[in-house]
């Protein structure tokens, strides 16, 4: 992989990209900019489509598969999870607002009084642990993975809508804009390299999604069937540049969807899609 990305041109535009002082609204327009300049054919709405947007059979052949999706027996079995009552007879739709209908796409958000990001699967597992049960390990994609499907669907249509508010807010986008444009790994590659300055571009057979976009259609049924959170993808991300994966959950990784979220802002969520 590593001679088929040096072949790559380095566009040099991520020091561009991540001026220190920039603000979150900024950030978010240079990017916009910046990826508008680059794929001039793309609409709005396709970002959320991903790599998807880059090829038409592709996007052809995805259409065909949501259809008729083969996970369909999943999402039922998602939608019984969030419907089945508690021990103590509540269920997660008590714990949100609407129902928890279009209140995933203000996830994450930072707790002021906890002093900490807030994913919607961190708010699920409150949930959980308010109605005395025992929280769902993040890393665990039969049970946490599984129930944001049906959870994540309700909020479809909904526009990402992420506020970055406040010190502790910005330090955790900073840490998360930090962490998706810094190098690491045994092939010395940030997120940035492949889905900043890359977008667009294959490596081995596969064309890379652009970073607008990215956090807006979760979870994903990889190869039709295996369910995959956002934060289950970047584990498979840094694993493919031989750098060490955190774990669901993690700050490291609860900052960078906070990050890759509010990148996001104004796009329509879509829950759960068929990924390769
Ligand atoms: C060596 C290049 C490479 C690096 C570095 C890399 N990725 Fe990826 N990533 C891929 C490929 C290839 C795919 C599958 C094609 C696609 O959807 O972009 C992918 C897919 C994704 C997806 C799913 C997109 C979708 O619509 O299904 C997300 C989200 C993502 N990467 C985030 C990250 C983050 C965050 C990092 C840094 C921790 C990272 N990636 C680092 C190559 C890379």
């Amino acid at each position: 992989m590593k001679k088929i990305l040096m072949a790559f041109v380095s566009a040099g535009v991520l020091v561009g990209a991540v001026s220190a002082h920039a603000t979150p609204e900024q950030d978010r327009e240079h990017a916009i900019q910046y990826f508008k300049n680059k794929f001039p054919n793309l609409k709005w709405g396709d970002y959320t489509k991903g790599a998807l947007a880059f090829n038409k059979d592709a996007w052809d052949q995805y259409e065909s598969i949501m259809s008729f999706p083969p996970f369909e027996s999943q999402i039922e079995q998602s939608k019984k999870m969030w419907e089945t009552p508690f021990k103590n007879g509540k269920t997660y739709a008590s714990c949100f607002p609407n129902g928890g209908k279009n209140v995933a796409g203000n996830y994450p958000y930072f707790d002021d009084k906890l002093g900490k990001l807030v994913t919607f699967e961190m708010a699920l597992n409150q949930c959980r642990e308010k109605n005395g049960e025992q929280p769902y390990s993040y890393s665990d994609m039969k049970t946490m993975g599984l129930l944001t499907a049906y959870a994540r669907s309700l909020s479809d249509g909904m526009l990402m809508n992420v506020e970055v508010v406040g010190p502790g807010a910005t330090a955790a986008y900073e840490a998360g804009k930090e962490m998706f444009f810094s190098r690491r790994g045994q092939l010395n590659f940030s997120c940035g390299t492949c889905h900043y300055d890359n977008a667009g571009n294959r490596v081995r057979s596969e064309l890379l999604s652009p970073l607008i976009g990215q956090a807006t259609h979760w979870p994903a049924f990889r190869a039709g069937e295996n369910v995959s959170t956002l934060q289950n993808r970047y584990k498979g991300c840094n694993q493919n540049v031989r750098a060490q994966p955190f774990k669901e959950g993690s700050d490291e990784y609860n900052n960078l969807e906070y990050f890759e979220s509010y990148m996001s802002n104004g796009l329509p969520m879509e829950a759960a899609v068929f990924r390769k």
